[in-house]
């Protein structure tokens, strides 16, 4: 898949692309969501809208919880946004901004709008120089839209902000997050079995360390705010409020213009930018093959297809099943995860089901003659120009239908070698995933018990990961050497039936 090194690169080195968290940003990103919750809930029971500044800094006193918990409050948001950042950048960089998938990426954007929101509703109820800041920014910008009837930054006019003022900033805090979650559930409704869990090794980590820094560095409290005074010099925070002296400079009308044009480019412009030319071709179903198995409607990464009542059965009709797949082309990524799921290779995209693929792959033998050889099936998209030994490229690892791979068995190459790209870097979703399961489990459609295992192999590797999936590859083909050595020494010496002498006779 594409990676955008060296980030990738770097974190692929220290974690390998098995546990890289940067594969597993969208399910990081809810991971530190879960752990803001979670501190909220402490810092509400300490919370005090008639008293805000004081009752921060009693939490912050606390001798042990208050002060680490408050911290990692904060840093579990900032975790948050860099997760996302990440997660934005790896959806960019695989081309999943449109099409089908245009819905989660424009419900992202409003996702993390909302993040951002409620970050500036915490920090105004710290009630610190920073949250007068931010408030009188926030008067000046909301007062540019004809909805209020008296100027909000009369609002600060006594010196001090009422407790009802911080009530409904309290109240908004609590409760965009949770409409957030609502928000989550449409951002994730299109995608099949979505991750919501990191794996724990990289949860606890990431935990583990989040806890480290916030009891290393435990975030300061500012000076409190003083509406009485002019708004003097005050630190802004790095991840959420550094746009603060910019903002403060511009007019509030072009706050609004910019913002949410830019907004708009983002979660709808960058769709339409970014759909290529050629139209997708979606999956379709020879309803005369389908049995009604269901795999291809368990597989497919995009619940793209629906088990229907097949049209015309007949009461006396045995042969046929009740059921057949039925593919939803406007939800169909095109991405031909269904074609290897297919023991009777009746669904995939138009040239690529299982039967295309058998075609293909005898019209590539003929014209490559690799009897003998290792072939290594790759995808093309992850790593283009591979050159070690026979390749043979596909669009993706869990679109072979292993009907291909015993073809080029039987036909007399050496070994097969299925290279993919890591399980959770698929741009496909869980290509390598159901390409092991059908390789090593069963899982249909499988490769058949006659196919000697030992002359398949499958690897995932990152394109970052190229060393390691060479020295593999390599390994393999010592495998198969050994293999073909162990066959000629084992091979039967042919007695002749009768002696000599009586065949020379
Ligand atoms: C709070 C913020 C966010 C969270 C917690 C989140 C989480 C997730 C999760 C868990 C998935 C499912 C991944 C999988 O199982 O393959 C996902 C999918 C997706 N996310 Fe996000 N996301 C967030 C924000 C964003 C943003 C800001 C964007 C882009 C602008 C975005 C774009 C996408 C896209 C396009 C998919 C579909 C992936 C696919 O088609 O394979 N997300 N997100
Ligand atoms: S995998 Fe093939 S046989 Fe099974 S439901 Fe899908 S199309 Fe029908
Ligand atoms: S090609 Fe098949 S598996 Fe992929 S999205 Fe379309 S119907 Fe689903």
């Amino acid at each position: 898949m594409a990676d955008f090194s060296p980030v990738d690169s770097l974190f692929n080195k220290i974690y390998t692309s098995r546990w890289s968290p940067l594969y597993q940003s969208g399910a990081l990103a809810l991971f530190f969501f879960v752990v803001v919750l979670v501190t909220g809930i402490y810092l509400l029971l300490f919370y005090n809208v008639a008293d805000p500044y004081n009752s921060v800094q009693n939490i912050c006193s606390q001798a042990y919880l208050g002060r680490w918990i408050r911290t990692l409050h904060r840093y579990s948001t900032d975790a948050a946004l860099v997760a996302i950042a990440f997660h934005i950048l790896k959806m960019f960089t695989s081309s999943r901004s449109w099409g089908p998938r245009a819905r989660a990426w424009a419900s992202g954007w409003v996702l993390m709008a909302g993040v951002v929101f409620c970050s500036w509703t915490g920090f105004l109820l710290i009630a610190d120089r920073q949250a007068q800041w931010l408030a009188l920014e926030g008067a000046r910008i909301l007062d540019a839209l004809p909805i209020f009837t008296a100027p909000l930054p009369m609002l600060f006019s006594e010196g001090e902000l009422p407790g009802s003022f911080f009530f409904s900033i309290l109240f908004l805090h609590v409760a965009v997050p949770l409409g957030l979650i609502g928000l989550y559930l449409l951002h994730v409704s299109r995608v099949a079995r979505p991750t919501h869990k990191a794996p724990y090794a990289i949860r606890l980590h990431s935990f583990l360390a989040l806890l480290v820094v916030s009891v290393a560095w435990p975030v300061a409290m500012k000076p409190a705010a003083d509406f009485s005074r002019l708004m003097g010099e005050t630190t802004v925070d790095l991840f959420f409020t550094g746009l603060l002296p910019i903002v403060a400079k511009m007019p509030a009308w072009s706050v609004w213009v910019f913002g949410s044009g830019l907004l708009l480019f983002l979660a709808l412009g960058i769709p339409m930018l970014t759909k290529p030319k050629e139209k997708l071709v979606p999956s379709w179903v020879d309803w005369e093959s389908c049995t009604g198995c269901t795999t291809c409607y368990m597989d497919c990464p995009y619940e793209a297809i629906a088990m229907v009542t097949r049209v015309g059965k007949t009461a006396g009709d045995a042969r046929r099943s009740e059921l057949v797949a039925k593919v939803n082309p406007d939800l169909c990524v095109s991405c031909g995860i269904c074609a290897g799921s297919c023991a009777p290779m009746g669904v995939g995209p138009a040239k690529r089901t299982g039967r295309d693929q058998l075609t293909a792959v005898r019209e590539w033998f003929e014209s490559h003659s690799p009897v003998g050889d290792m072939v290594l099936i790759a995808c093309e998209a992850s790593f283009p120009g591979f050159d070690l030994g026979t390749v043979y490229p596909v669009s993706c690892g869990g679109s072979v239908h292993t009907s291909v791979i015993e073809y080029l068995i039987r036909r007399g190459v050496s070994g097969v070698y299925l290279l993919t790209c890591p399980a959770r870097d698929c741009r496909n979703r869980e290509g390598p995933k159901w390409a092991h399961e059908r390789i090593y489990n069963d899982r249909e459609a499988e490769l058949q018990a006659r196919v000697d295992r030992n002359r398949v192999r499958t690897g995932a590797f990152a394109g970052t990961e190229m060393a390691q999936a060479i020295l593999d590859i390599q390994d393999f083909a010592q495998k198969l050497e050994a293999l073909a050595k162990d066959n000629v020494e084992a091979a039967p010496v042919i007695e002749p039936i009768c002696p000599e002498k009586v065949l020379s006779d």
